[in-house]
């Protein structure tokens, strides 16, 4: 196994997951919807990308949406448009049958949706997804990898297409991978007995990080693979600050092949620029700068009560307890902070970090 900077393609390049990977495996073969979560970095794309490699799959990355406000019905048929491209060259018949589908031409590998009122509506894409498979003899696998930005889509409701897709296309799984749980379920929605999807039941495979023999050995099995056997105390350093976090640990294994002395600090500084921006975005998106006083509390352990005290103190006025209990909600369900008995902390180590020297564009004084 090689250290690789970019995801998976195939089960080989993985190391380890084998349970997550045949639990997987199990859900894609029966169920309608599988969720599949966990941290930043932690190879989701990976283990998805691996699991689906040769079936009738396609991948849709969401996470070009992340730094909008907000998302359009054609931005998600773009996405859609992206991941359709990579199918077709590979796949001409699903061509065809996209290509009776209403607001959708197809050329070649080329595909085009219309746009405005004659845009093709998800439901007949779903359904042609659902034939290419049923003709194929499986099911065809739609992931939806971000699947959380999708909270943001104005304009249009896809819940009940989704809804849809789950009671009646019988060939086709639809997978909803996201680094922000609570986000990814108040997208789904599926405890709002108003929802569409309410009461569907979602298999659900959690992406961990590895734990730390496991993080050792991944390694110790990289460097050996590219010839090199590094020190124990860098190996083990890497480790206690990294975290298992094999996307980190990914980055500096490559960088140690060529500077083992610069590259965990280089790796380090690089997991606070992407958790700080993750941060800044979305203190940006909720337009206060009160997260960044909540989490820098948080990232010494507190409670909701001393979170309102400290607001309480800080701006000299009493805040409601709705409004400490939306702060506190938030920064969990957009997976910054987490909950433990009735303690709130930080989840990424790098922001934990990041934050005594964090500075947000547009933030308040
Ligand atoms: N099981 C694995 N074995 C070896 N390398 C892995 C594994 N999983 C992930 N990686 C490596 O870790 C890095 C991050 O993986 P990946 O992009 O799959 O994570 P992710 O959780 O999707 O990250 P992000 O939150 O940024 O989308 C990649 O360089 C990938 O090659
Ligand atoms: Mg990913």
């Amino acid at each position: 196994m090689l250290f690789m900077d970019r995801p998976a393609e195939r089960p080989g390049e993985l190391f380890d997951r084998e349970g997550e990977l045949g639990a997987l495996l199990r859900a894609l073969r029966d169920r309608a919807a599988v969720l599949v979560v966990g941290m930043r970095r932690v190879g989701k794309t990976s283990l998805l990308r691996a699991a689906t490699h040769g079936m009738s799959r396609a991948y849709v990355d969401a996470r070009a949406l992340e730094e909008r406000r907000h998302v359009s019905y054609a931005d998600l048929l773009e996405a859609l448009r992206g991941a359709l491209r990579e199918v077709l060259p590979l796949h001409r018949r699903l061509g065809e049958l996209l290509a009776t589908v209403r607001g959708v031409q197809v050329a070649g590998v080329e595909v085009r949706f219309q746009q405005g009122r004659g845009a093709p509506r998800l439901v007949d894409l779903l359904e042609a997804l659902d034939r290419w498979g049923e003709e194929r003899g499986e099911r065809a696998v739609l992931v939806l990898d971000e699947a959380q930005e999708l909270v943001k889509l104005r304009g249009r409701d896809i819940l009940p297409a989704l809804a849809y897709a789950y009671d009646n296309l019988r060939h086709l799984t639809i997978v909803y991978s996201g680094s922000k749980a609570g986000l990814l379920h108040r997208f789904l929605r599926l405890d709002d007995p108003e929802s569409p999807l309410f009461g569907r039941y979602m298999e659900r495979i959690d992406v961990a990080p590895f734990p730390r023999e496991l993080a050792v050995r991944y390694l110790e099995e990289g460097f050996a693979a590219a010839g090199t056997r590094p020190d124990r105390r860098l190996i083990e350093d890497a480790v206690d600050a990294l975290d298992g976090v094999v996307g980190w640990l990914a980055h500096f294994g490559l960088r140690a092949l060529s500077r083992p002395d610069t590259a965990l600090e280089e790796t380090l500084h690089h997991a606070e620029r992407l958790a700080a921006s993750e941060f800044c975005h979305f203190v940006e998106a909720m337009g206060t700068h009160r997260y960044i006083h909540v989490a820098r509390l948080m990232a010494a352990g507190a409670r909701w009560s001393d979170v309102k005290r400290y607001l309480t103190a800080l701006e000299g006025r009493p805040i409601t307890d709705g409004e400490v209990t939306k702060l506190v909600r938030n920064l969990v369900d957009y997976g910054f902070a987490e909950k433990k008995g009735d303690v709130y902390t930080l989840a990424d180590p790098a922001l934990r970090r990041a934050l005594p020297r964090i500075k947000c564009r547009h933030q308040e004084p």
